[in-house]
Parts: structure tokens; sequence; C-alpha cells
């Protein structure tokens, strides 16, 4: 199953491309996660990436086509579920005609939508675990010890980028670049679109019953 799943910044595409991905044995290849794993080892894409990424601006589309590329051909055959990729049009186009050239194609577009104080709560109260990734929200999913990760220990963080100036930066790099791409994917295709405002158990049975659906189409 090859799954795509649109949203602004903290719509909880991470929080539901881990469950996806663990329910169907799907790879999850996060955008961000990635170039954050880069800058974490100092790579020469990583320092490239730097500057984009604390302003809340887009990394130009070659840098992240090549990268995501890669992954997308390392993935098993279960497939995968892409998180913060496709993020402009012209990053779709490229991704759409690299699949038809593989004799492949995307299975189901998601896209969570989710207002903009929401966005901002989420965004600000997050924190990730730097050892495993895990991550939580200090009042909506919080650890069960404050600032320590439940399945590491490790003392959690906050990203960078998630002060809120810099929140409203990449809100409306969402809105001029990334939007336009739920528009590009809907004059192909149907795009499923999902309140995200929920609870995130409420968000992921509505994720689930889609991929189930899906699921079974397969099967026929
Ligand atoms: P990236 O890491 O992709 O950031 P983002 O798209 O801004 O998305 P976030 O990771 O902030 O949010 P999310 O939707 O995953 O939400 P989460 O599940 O964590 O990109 C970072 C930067 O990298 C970009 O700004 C750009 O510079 C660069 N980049 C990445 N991809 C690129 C690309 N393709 N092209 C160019 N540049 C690129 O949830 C957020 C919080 O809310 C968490 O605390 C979570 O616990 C909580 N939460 C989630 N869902 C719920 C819920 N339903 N109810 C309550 N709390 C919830």
């Amino acid at each position: 199953m090859r799954v795509v799943l649109l949203g602004a910044p903290g719509a909880g595409k991470g929080t539901h491309c881990k469950r996806i991905a663990d329910r169907y044995g799907l790879v999850h290849l996060s955008s961000g996660d990635i170039l954050r794993r880069e800058r974490a080892e100092g790579t020469e894409l990583g320092q490239k990436a730097q500057s984009y990424m604390d302003a809340g601006a887009l990394v130009p589309d070659d840098l992240i086509v090549e990268m995501m590329s890669r992954a997308i051909r390392q993935a098993p055959p279960t497939g995968y579920v892409l998180d913060g990729f496709p993020r402009t049009v012209n990053q779709a186009q490229v991704l759409d005609k690299s699949l038809a050239a593989q004799k492949s194609e995307i299975d189901i577009v998601l896209d969570l939508r989710v207002d903009d104080p929401v966005v901002l709560e989420r965004i600000t109260g997050r924190r990730s675990c730097p050892d495993c990734g895990a991550v939580y929200h200090v009042k909506n999913m919080p650890p069960q010890r404050a600032g320590v990760c439940d399945k590491d220990g490790t003392s959690l963080v906050q990203r960078p980028d998630d002060t809120e100036a810099v929140v409203r930066n990449r809100l409306e790099t969402y809105y001029q670049q990334t939007k336009p791409v739920v528009d590009y994917y809907r004059a192909a295709r149907t795009v499923d679109e999902i309140d995200a405002n929920g609870d995130a158990d409420e968000v992921a049975a509505v994720i689930f019953r889609k991929l189930a659906a899906l699921a079974r189409k397969e099967v026929r």
C-alpha cells in the first residue's frame, strides 16, 4: 500500500503516519524526520537545509526530490506512507512521473484538515524524544513522567522550529506552496478529506476505516 498524508504543520501527519505504518507494516517516510537526521549527522544536505527549516521555509525542491526518491526506491514491497512529501506541486509532479516510470502509483491520498488556532496550540506544546523519535504533547498526549520519554527514559526536547513566530511562517508557507498540492491531486483522483481537529484516536479511527476499504478493494 502506498499512502500520501497531506496536511498543515501540526495536523497530525507524523502521529498518524506512525500508526498507519505499524498497522500495515509500511515504512514511514517523513521528509522532515529525514532532514533532521541529516542535520544531526552534519551532512552536506543537512547543512544546506538548516537555514530554510529554521525560518519555516521550504528546502529547495531538487534537494528534497533526490532525497525522497532514494528513500522510496529503498522501501519494502509492503509499501510506504509519505509524511511531508510532496509539499509543492512540482514535487508532486516529479513523484508521479518517477512512479509511473516504475509502473507504480499512489493508492490513496488523505488530507488532514485542521484549524490554524489548533495548529498553534499543538505545535507549541509538542515535545519529542531525540533518541527514538516518539512524539508527545504537553497537554494532549503527555508522557507518563513530565519531560521524559515513556519508551527509553530520554529527556524530551522541543524542535527549534516549533516557536510561535516560526510556526506562523510555516503556516504561511503551507497555504502558499503546499495547499495547491491538494488541488493538484484532486484534479486527477479522489482526495479523502479528514477533519483532524478532534481527538487523535477519533481521527485515527476515520483514517483506518478509509484504509480498510482500500485494502478490501485491493484483495478483490
Ligand atoms: P516537517 O517535520 O514535515 O514539519 P511540518 O509539516 O510542519 O509538520 P509537523 O511535523 O510540525 O506536524 P505533523 O503534522 O507531523 O504533526 P504531529 O503529528 O507531530 O517539516 C519541517 C521542515 O522541514 C519544513 O518547515 C521544511 O523546512 C522542511 N521540509 C520537510 N519536508 C519538506 C518538503 N517536502 N519540501 C521542502 N521542505 C521540506 O502533531 C503535532 C503535535 O500535536 C504533537 O505534539 C502531537 O502529539 C499533537 N497531536 C497530533 N494529533 C493530535 C490530535 N488529534 N489531538 C491532539 N493532539 C494531537
